[in-house]
Parts: structure tokens; sequence; C-alpha cells
């Protein structure tokens, strides 16, 4: 089977009718789906199937660890995703198992295909959630309560997949058993497609977080209430938005944005009582992140005051630079050749493992260079290109 017609094979699974492209998260109906799929893909090819105390799941190809070579990606989705981030490097990692066997050159040490838990954060809030578990880079308790747009906590939503949310959390001997991990992704942006290349080695990641803003002001109706009344949480909420970027321009390699706004209680004839906000940053490092995360609560805090409002800040997630491992930088560009190196203003879970352990990521041309939208793609040539660089990286890896 081709590495395009796998990803067919779930090209129905999670499609969001009303937003377009899919909506896939932690434990949902699509989600599950999905961990079927990769239990039945792995168990046609002889591999032995665990579910690991946080959701993840991982695929062995002989016995589990020590020094394992580990790749994947994840199955999950931002609402209203592409078909590719995520999926793509799970069923690259499933055919590279394929080509490594037809070739004769099974793997020497341990190996797994592993598909990491809530990588976007869709549901819950926190990115790689699944792999910040298994790190301890978050922690158990704070994990368990975080909760969904429903009011679903973690350790709920977990206990209903038939998890123990008791066990959610660092998972020590399963993190010291994996000696290498190599993660393939579809690019995020128009690189490649400049470039006309169809693979890269990935370099670094930014440094990148989650704030969540609450503006607190006074519900009222609309059409009575007096300007001079008003204490309307909108427009301290509006005004960081604006704030965004022009906070963003000031910071190297700076991005901000807000994609995520909740106003309570949502009427269209009602001055909201409060509003949630959250800001995604990401800039060249902790320093440049923080200064302008700083800028955007500067800008929060007087509008909230000009309006009469409150606001409050939480940070939801920060992951700092992150920078791949350059042996094994070195070992995929004397595996693939000359391709060009890149860097990634996306997340991923490589970028949580590397802080443990020897990690590098392959990246595969995006023609429209849009990602976490429905446009995200890349051609079946290319989709192939990739997982056979990922066999060839895997084969020498292993041997
Ligand atoms: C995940 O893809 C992220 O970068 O937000
Ligand atoms: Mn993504
Ligand atoms: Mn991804
Ligand atoms: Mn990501």
């Amino acid at each position: 089977m081709s590495t395009q017609g796998l990803l067919d094979q779930i090209a129905d699974v999670g499609r969001d009718r009303r937003r377009g492209g899919y909506s896939r998260h932690a434990f949902d109906p699509a989600e599950r789906e999905l961990r079927t799929w990769f239990t039945e893909q792995a168990s046609r090819r002889g591999l032995d199937v665990e579910t690991d105390r946080n959701g993840n799941l991982w695929a062995w190809w002989g016995n589990p660890g020590p020094d394992a070579l580990v790749t994947g990606s994840h199955l999950d989705s931002v609402p209203g995703g592409g078909a590719f981030d995520g999926p793509l490097g799970v069923v690259s990692a499933f055919t590279a198992v394929d080509a490594l066997r037809e070739r004769g050159r099974p793997p020497r040490a341990p190996f797994a295909v592993v598909a990491f838990a809530e990588e976007e954060g869709g549901r819950f809030g926190v990115p790689c959630l699944g792999s910040r578990l298994l790190t301890g880079a978050i922690g158990a308790d704070a994990a368990r309560a975080l909760t969904d747009p429903n009011g679903v906590t973690l350790a709920e939503a977990a206990a209903g997949a038939g998890l123990d949310p008791e066990r959610l959390g660092p998972d020590p001997d399963r993190l010291a058993g994996i000696g290498r991990f190599v993660e393939l992704h579809v690019e995020q942006g128009k690189g490649l497609g400049y470039e006309n290349r169809p693979l890269a080695i990935g370099t670094d990641i930014s440094a990148h977080g989650r704030w969540r803003f609450t503006f607190t002001g006074q519900g009222d109706h609309a059409g009575t209430t007096l300007l001079m009344h008003r204490k309307d949480p909108m427009l301290p909420a509006a005004a960081t938005i604006g704030a965004t970027r022009i906070a963003a321009m000031d910071a190297s390699h700076g991005r901000a944005t807000v994609g995520r706004l909740v106003p309570n209680p949502g009427g269209t004839n009602v001055i909201a009582s409060t509003v949630d906000l959250w800001l995604d940053a990401r800039a060249e490092d902790e320093y440049c992140t923080r200064a302008m995360v700083e800028e955007i609560t500067e800008a929060a805090r007087s509008a909230a005051e000009q309006e009469g409002c409150t606001v409050q800040v939480t940070e939801e997630s920060y992951s700092d630079t992150v920078y791949f491992d350059r042996e094994l930088r070195h070992e995929f560009g004397r595996v693939l050749g000359k391709v060009p190196a890149i860097p990634t203003g996306a997340g991923h879970d490589a970028g949580i493992l590397a802080a443990h352990v020897p990690t590098g990521m392959l990246f595969v041309r995006n023609p429209t260079g849009i990602s976490h939208a429905p446009e995200e793609f890349a051609e079946p040539e290319d989709v192939e290109q990739g997982a056979a660089a990922l066999a060839d990286v895997l084969e020498h890896l292993g041997s």
C-alpha cells in the first residue's frame, strides 16, 4: 500500500462539515476511530500495540526498548484542520516499516511507531499534551484538571476512554527506553515551495506559548445601557487583538495570534459580562516571546482600565526554543544528500521529546503553504518521497 493510499483510508474520518477540513480531538469519536485504524494497521504488520498511561499509542516491532528507535506523529487535529498535519507522520512510519521489511533490513534496535495524544491541544488547550505528560513537562494534577469547552475534565475524558486517570503523568521508564525519535511532518509554510524542493531537515522550533486573558465587566442590556454606564469587556478584548499585531512586528520572528475568543454569555443583544481570549505568541527565543506578551498584557490592562473592566492573564503553556540534535541532523544529511535545512514556527511532540532524547524532524513540501486549515496539502509524489526518505533514514539509524 502506498503512503498516500494509507492516508486515503482515513480521509473520511472526522470531517468537519460545518468548518470544513477535519476536527479530531483527544478521545472524541473521530479520534477513537483513528485509534482503531492505527491498531489494525499495526496488527496487519505484526506490530504489538499498547496504549500508554497517557493515551499515547505505541506499535512495537519486536520487543519494547531499551534504546528504541521511535518514529511517528499525531492523529488529532486543530478544529477544522488539514489532512496532513499529524497523520502524514504516522502513515509514513507504517510504510517505512513495510519498506524496511521489503528491503530485508529490519532495524536491529527495538523499533516503535507512535501516535501521541492531543498534540494540537484542540480539546484541552495544552498542545503536545501526550508527550508533555510522558516527559513530565506538565504535572499530572494540572493535566487532570484541564477542561474542554463543555467542562469535561481530562481525567473524566481519559476515564471514558478506558484509561486510569490516577495513572496519568510522567512515564520515566518509557522515556528512558527511547533512544532516538524521528518525526516526519508536512511543512506548515511556503519555504520548500519557494525553493522548489520536496523535502527538508528540521533545524529548530521557535519559542511559543499560549496565554488566556479573561476580561471582566458588567453584563447588561444592549439597548438600554447608556454608553457612559457600560463596562463592556469586548472593548479591551478588541484593543488587545489590535495590540498583538504591533507587538509581533516589534519582536524578532514575532508572531502573535488571537484565534479564539469567547464572550460570556454570548447574546447579540447582551453586553458580555466576561470575555475569554487566547493569545498564541511565538518568537525567536524566550526573551523576545515574553517581551511581546508583556507588551500585549500592558495594552490589555490599560484598555481594561479605560472601560472600567479588569483583566486576568494566565499562562497555559510555554515551550522554549528547541534545536534538533546535531548528530541526527548530520546523519539525515548523509542519507538524504543535499536537502534544505529549515526552522519551524510550529510546535511538535518532537520539540517536547528533544529535551530528553536525540530528536530530529523531516518536512515534506506543502504547495499551498497553508496549514491548520483545510487547504493544507502535499502532492502524492512528495508524500511518497517523504515516506521513502523516512525509511532510508530509519534504515540507516537502525542498522
Ligand atoms: C501545533 O501545530 C502548533 O504549532 O500550534
Ligand atoms: Mn498542528
Ligand atoms: Mn503536527
Ligand atoms: Mn503541531
